[in-house]
């Protein structure tokens, strides 16, 4: 899977951008993880790795909501909870199921980020401009 920054994803405000980029690159170090065949203990870290930086990430892109009045910021805010319970929900399957290799959980991180980003995140640089 091709797991690599594009400039569609920069939606111009660079607190975010810059987020962005950090939260894509553990996206690619679990891709790259899962692909060399690291231990299954690696591979739950970097999983908990992420679900924690998501976290954090979601909290500073609702702060600047909030300082903008961004007006759909409870939509946006649900779809971050929904994302870290299904993070939950994946990763504890992962520790529990000695079947799963991991790469059912970068392929959907990585849809998620991709859409996300695009689509959703990109509304709060559009309301930035016309605000
Ligand atoms: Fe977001």
């Amino acid at each position: 899977m091709n797991i690599a920054w594009d400039h569609r994803y920069e939606i111009g405000i660079d607190r975010i951008d810059f987020e962005h980029r950090i939260f894509l690159g553990l996206i690619k170090d679990l891709s790259d993880a899962v692909e060399g065949g690291q231990p299954r203990t690696k591979l739950s870290r970097i999983i908990d790795e992420i679900r924690l930086y998501a976290a954090f990430h979601f909290l500073s892109e609702e702060n600047i909501m909030i300082d903008i009045d961004y007006p759909d910021l409870q939509p946006h805010r649900e779809e971050h909870a929904r994302l870290l319970s299904l993070l939950d929900d994946k990763l504890h399957t992962f520790v529990a199921e000695e079947t799963s290799d991991g790469s059912e959980i970068v392929e959907f991180v990585f849809q998620w980020f991709a859409l996300h980003t695009t689509q959703v995140d990109k509304q709060i640089a559009v309301h930035l401009q016309q605000a």
